[in-house]
C-alpha cells in the first residue's frame, strides 16, 4: 500500500540527515555540507558525503534519503524504517482504510480470476467441443498466431464449466459472480455461467491483463455480441479492444486506427496495421479519445460508408471538438459502402484498407461535411441556421485561436457552397442547373470582380445588412476574397459599431493584413470604392460588380424570382432589381469584362 508522498516528504524534512547518519559514522564538516567515512564499505579516507537531503559515497555509490539509510545500514524493509524514522520524528505513519486494503486485494485477485479464465476458455477452443469455434475463425481467415496473440476461446455450452475449470485454482464462486463470469441465481437457484456456447474475445487493459470478455455467438442468432457486465475491473466507456497490441504498434510507428468491431480490429492486425483498436459497443467516448491520444497525436476514425457511419462520424465529431487541440486532432476515414475493415482485409488485401487510411481526411476538412450533411441549405432560415451550427462547431474547440481557425475554415466553405451546398443543391432547380457556371477562362476577369466588391465593402460597410445575405450566395475564387467573405461576415454578426476602419482593424488582428492590401491596391478600383463616394454611388457599384460575380445561372434565377415577386407584389424595389438583373444577364452574356465595367474610376 502506497503512502502519501506528503507525508514521506514531511517525515525526510523532519529527519535531519547529519543526526541520523552521525550516530554509524563520525562526519566532519565539509563546507555547507558533511563527510566521513562510509558506513557500507570499509574505508580509512572519507568518501562519503552527507547533503540537506541525502547522502553519496564516492567510493562505493552508496545513496540514498533517510529512509534509504535506515534500510541498509539496520536490514529494515520499507515499511519498518519509516515506522522508526516517524517514531522519532514524532509522527503517525498512515494506515490505509480496511476499504483501501480490501479493494487492493480484491483488484489483484479479480486480475487473477480474468487471466485465468481467459486461459480456460482458449483451452477449451483447441479441444473436441471447440472444434467448431476454430473452424468458423479459421474460416474467416483468422491464422492460428493471430488467434493465439488475442487469446480467442471458446466458452461452452453446458453449464459451470468455467467454475469447474477455475475450482483447481482455488477461485471461489463469489468471485466468479465479481469478475463477471457468473451470474448470481434468482431466488435459490445456483448461478448460471454469463458466457455460454460462444466464442471469446478476451478484453485487455493497456497493460494487457484481461479485465473482460466479449462472446460472439457460432454463426448467426441474436445478440451477435454479449459483453461483460461493469465489475471492478471493467468499465466499458474507458477501454479499447486491442489496446495493448495498438501500444506497442503505436509505438514501432504504427498508424493507430479506431474502427467499430472486434474482428475488424483483429483482421487488421494480421493485416499488418498494427495501431488498431475498438471501442467495445459504443459510440467512442472521451475518455477514450485521450487514450488514442496518448498513442498518436492525430489517430485516424474510421466509420462505415452508410448514413449510420456519417452519423456515427457527426457524433465522434462532437465529442472530439471540445478536447481537440494544436497538438491533439483527429483523421476521419471513411469505408466503401457495405464493408468493414475485416471483409475489406479479407477481400482486398491490407492494400484495400490503406487505400483507406491514404483518404482520411483531417479533422478541419472532413467537419463542415459531417455538419452540413442531410441538411438543407435552400432558404435564407436554412442556410442561417446550417451557419449557426458551423459556427457553434467552432466555438466548442476550447484553444480559442484554434476555434477561430477553424470558424475561419468552416464560414469559407460554407461561403464556397453557395446554394450548391449539400441540401441546397442542383435537385431544386434543375433548369438552373445545365446552364453554364462562369468560364474557367474567365477566372482573372471573376477574381478582379471580387476585388472590386471587397473594396467597396471595405470602405462601406454600411452596406452589410442589405448586401450580407447576397455575398453568401456567391461563388468566390478561393484566396483572399473567401477569406475576407468569412471575416467580414462574423465581424458584421458580432460588432456594433459599422465602420471602416474599425473592420480594417479587426480584419488586420485576424491575420488578414495581406488579403486587406490585396482589395484596396488602388489601380482600377472603382469610384464607389472611395471613401468619399455619395452612398447612391456606392450601393450601385456595390450591385454591379455584384450582378456580374454571380454565374449566368444563378442570374437567371435570380431573374425568374424577381419576376415572381414583382408580378405579385409590384414592388418598385422588385422591378429596380429585374432591371439590374437583366442589365447584369446581357452583360455577362457579352462576356464584359471588370475594366469595362461601368462605375469603374479609371
Ligand atoms: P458488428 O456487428 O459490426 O460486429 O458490431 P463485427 O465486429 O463486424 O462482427 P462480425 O464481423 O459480424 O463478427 C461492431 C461491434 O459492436 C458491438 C461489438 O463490440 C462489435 O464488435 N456489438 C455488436 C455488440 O456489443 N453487441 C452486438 O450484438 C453486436
Ligand atoms: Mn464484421
Amino acid at each position: 500500500m502506497a503512502l502519501p508522498p506528503a507525508f514521506l516528504d514531511e517525515l525526510r524534512a523532519r529527519t535531519p540527515l547529519p543526526g541520523l547518519i552521525g550516530r554509524k559514522t563520525r562526519l566532519l564538516k565539509s563546507g555547507r555540507n558533511w563527510k566521513g567515512c562510509c558506513p557500507f564499505h570499509g574505508e580509512k579516507t572519507p568518501s562519503f558525503y552527507v547533503y540537506d537531503d541525502h547522502f553519496h559515497c564516492f567510493g562505493c555509490g552508496a545513496h540514498g534519503d533517510a529512509v534509504t539509510f535506515v534500510m541498509r545500514s539496520e536490514g529494515a524493509s520499507f515499511p519498518e524504517a519509516v515506522e522508526r524514522l516517524a517514531a522519532e520524528a514524532g509522527m503517525e505513519v498512515p494506515k490505509p482504510s480496511a476499504q483501501e486494503v480490501a479493494r487492493e486485494r480484491r483488484a489483484r485477485d479479480l486480475h487473477a480470476v480474468m487471466a485465468a479464465a481467459a486461459e480456460a476458455y482458449h483451452r477449451r477452443l483447441f479441444l473436441p467441443e471447440g472444434r467448431p469455434a476454430l473452424d468458423y475463425l479459421l474460416r474467416r481467415g483468422l491464422k492460428q498466431e493471430t488467434i493465439r496473440a488475442f487469446a480467442l476461446g471458446w466458452a461452452p455450452a453446458g453449464r459451470g464449466a468455467i467454475a469447474a475449470d477455475l475450482r483447481g485454482e482455488g477461485v471461489t464462486e463469489d468471485q466468479l459472480i465479481e469478475a463477471g463470469l457468473l451470474r448470481p441465481g434468482e431466488a435459490g437457484d445456483p448461478p448460471r455461467d454469463f458466457f455460454y456456447a460462444r466464442v471469446m474475445f478476451p478484453i485487455r487493459d493497456r497493460r494487457g491483463r484481461v479485465i473482460a470478455f466479449g462472446g460472439r455467438i457460432l454463426g448467426d442468432g441474436q445478440p451477435k455480441y454479449v459483453n461483460s457486465p461493469e465489475t471492478p475491473l471493467f468499465r466499458k466507456r474507458l477501454g479499447l479492444y486491442g489496446l495493448d497490441l495498438a501500444r506497442e504498434g503505436a509505438f514501432r510507428g504504427a498508424p493507430v486506427v479506431a474502427v467499430e468491431g472486434y474482428m475488424d480490429v483483429i483482421a487488421l492486425h494480421q493485416a499488418g496495421f498494427a495501431g488498431a483498436v475498438a471501442p467495445l459497443g459504443t459510440a467512442l467516448t472521451p475518455e477514450q479519445l485521450q487514450e488514442l491520444w496518448r498513442l498518436s497525436p492525430e489517430p485516424v476514425l474510421c466509420f462505415d460508408g452508410d448514413a449510420a457511419g456519417a452519423r456515427a462520424a457527426a457524433r465522434a465529431a462532437e465529442v472530439a471538438l471540445p478536447l481537440i487541440s494544436t497538438d491533439h486532432t483527429l483523421r476521419f476515414a471513411t469505408l466503401p459502402a457495405g464493408e468493414d475493415p475485416d471483409t475489406l482485409t479479407v477481400r482486398g488485401g491490407p492494400a484495400a484498407f490503406q487505400a483507406v487510411l491514404d483518404a482520411a481526411r483531417p479533422m478541419s476538412e472532413a467537419l463542415y461535411g459531417l455538419i452540413a450533411e442531410g441538411r438543407p441549405a435552400a432558404t435564407p432560415e436554412q442556410r442561417a441556421a446550417l451557419r449557426n451550427r458551423l459556427s457553434g462547431a467552432a466555438a466548442a474547440i476550447t484553444d480559442k485561436a484554434l476555434a477561430a481557425e477553424y470558424r475561419r475554415v468552416l464560414l469559407d466553405r460554407f461561403f464556397a457552397a453557395g446554394r450548391r451546398g449539400p441540401g441546397g443543391g442542383a435537385a431544386g432547380r434543375p433548369f438552373a442547373a445545365r446552364l453554364a457556371r462562369p468560364a474557367i477562362s474567365a477566372a482573372p476577369v471573376q477574381a478582379e470582380r471580387a476585388r472590386m466588391l471587397f473594396a467597396i465593402l471595405l470602405r462601406h460597410p454600411w452596406l452589410l445588412p442589405q448586401a450580407e445575405e447576397a455575398i453568401g450566395l456567391l461563388d468566390l475564387p478561393d484566396g483572399p476574397a473567401t477569406h475576407l467573405r468569412a471575416a467580414i461576415l462574423a465581424w458584421h454578426g458580432g460588432v456594433e459599431r459599422v465602420d471602416s476602419e474599425g473592420l480594417i482593424a479587426h480584419l488586420a488582428d485576424c491575420g488578414l493584413e495581406d488579403a486587406v492590401a490585396w482589395a484596396l491596391v488602388p489601380a482600377g478600383l472603382p469610384l464607389a470604392a472611395r471613401a468619399e463616394a455619395l452612398p447612391g454611388e456606392v450601393e450601385e457599384g456595390f450591385w454591379h460588380f455584384f450582378l456580374r460575380l454571380r454565374g449566368e445561372a444563378e442570374l437567371i434565377e435570380d431573374q425568374q424570382e424577381a419576376r415572381r415577386i414583382l408580378a405579385e407584389t409590384n414592388d418598385p424595389a422588385a422591378q429596380r432589381r429585374l432591371i439590374l438583373l437583366s442589365e447584369a444577364l446581357d452583360a455577362v452574356r457579352r462576356g464584359e469584362g471588370a475594366a469595362g465595367a461601368s462605375g469603374d474610376a479609371a
